[in-house]
């Protein structure tokens, strides 16, 4: 008897692990390309997107309320930063470039930057704590636009980094889900390190103001990373051409910091699956990856994938108090990540 059931334990195991690692559909259906996500826990998640929009669940996506933010009702919100379930930053791209906060879950929003400067396309920010954080833009003359907040995107101060080089006309950076700049804190705390991934006609890294080309798909409008994400001295870029999103190479780059922080660059042995806007950490070793292409994950820090969806999604992160990986896309879709 006991066998009996310990058969099928094991066959039951087997089917959960077989069974593993899909994605959940929590919402869609609202008219808004969702490419800012920004989960706090593993119940307050936000996003936001295309048609002025703007969405907040309390309850791990259960339920949701969407804002469409007044004045700004044909914007895209292509990042979004959210400190509890009242507070998040918002950032409309260009024409003009703007980010508004709001302090009461979503019903008012303060103008907290706006720069009608021709040419001002801003791209992400990334924060290092709840006060310290950097927005980068494309180029004006040739050098990424840069600002820095230290009071969490209340006032914001532009910055003239001692660049080592210029972008190529054709490089920039992609909007495309609010990750190819990360802010991660150095030494001590009032020290940072920066990290930018551009695309276009080059694709290269960027360490605070230090240039490195990397190894992936460029030379287009529509090609080079798209996102980079951080666990400890290794970091992951992904991106490939968003207009040939099936192509599987060039489009996935290990890198692994020095003690001095000087990165060298490793590709993948079995690279996503086609083109990817967004990479994130789940843990140590493991990862995901989504894009127009679908979702893939990694047990091994990026050296082998795997898809497990074909489904479209812009964005994945991971609660930044929790454990619960979400996902977000066209069509209003915000998804879960089961493993
Ligand atoms: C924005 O809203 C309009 C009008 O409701 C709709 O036709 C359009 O498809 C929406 N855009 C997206 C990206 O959902
Ligand atoms: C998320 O944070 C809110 C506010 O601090 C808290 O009430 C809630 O219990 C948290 N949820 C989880 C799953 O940690
Ligand atoms: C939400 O976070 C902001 C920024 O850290 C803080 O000022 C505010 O008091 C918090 N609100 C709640 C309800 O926790
Ligand atoms: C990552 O860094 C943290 C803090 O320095 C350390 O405690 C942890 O062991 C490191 N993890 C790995 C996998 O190296």
């Amino acid at each position: 008897m006991h066998k009996f059931f310990f058969v099928i334990l094991l066959l039951s195991l087997n089917y959960f692990y077989l069974q593993a690692q899909s994605i959940q559909l929590l919402c869609s259906g609202v008219k808004t390309s969702l490419r800012g996500l920004s989960a706090v826990n593993d119940s307050i998640i936000w996003v936001s997107g295309s048609n002025g929009t703007v969405g907040l669940s309390k309850n791990g996506g259960k339920h949701w309320r969407w804002f469409s933010v007044p004045g700004f009702e044909r914007r895209d919100f292509r990042d979004i930063e959210a400190w509890n379930d009242s507070t998040a930053l918002i950032m409309a791209v260009d024409e003009p470039a703007v980010m508004l906060k709001t302090y009461d879950g979503g019903y008012s929003w303060d103008t907290v930057f706006y720069d009608t400067t021709k040419g001002m396309f801003l791209d992400a920010f990334s924060f290092a704590n709840t006060e310290y954080g950097y927005v980068v833009g494309d180029p004006i003359h040739n050098t990424p636009y840069v600002a820095e907040t230290k009071n969490g995107g209340n006032s914001w101060h532009s910055l003239s980094l001692p660049f080592t080089d210029t972008l190529q006309k054709g490089e920039a950076f992609f909007a495309a889900s609010g990750s190819n700049l990360l802010i991660l804190p150095g030494k001590n705390d009032k020290h940072y390190h920066t990290y930018m991934v551009t695309g276009g006609t080059a694709s290269r890294l960027i360490i605070d103001s230090v240039f490195y080309s990397l190894p992936l798909s460029q030379g287009e409008e529509s090609t080079g990373a798209n996102s980079i994400a951080a666990y400890n001295r290794t970091l992951v870029t992904v991106g490939g051409n968003f207009l040939q999103d099936t192509i599987a190479h060039n489009n996935c780059v290990i890198i692994t910091l020095s003690k001095q922080g000087i990165p060298s660059f490793s590709m993948p042995v079995v690279p996503p699956h086609g083109y990817k806007s967004c990479v994130t950490f789940i843990s140590s070793n493991q990862l995901i990856a989504c894009g127009t292409s679908g979702v893939d994950i990694s047990f091994n820090g990026g050296k082998h994938w795997k898809e497990i969806s074909e489904e479209s999604f812009h964005v994945c992160q991971k609660a930044k108090q929790g454990k619960r990986v979400f996902l977000a896309g066209n069509n209003g879709k915000v998804a879960i990540l089961q493993l």
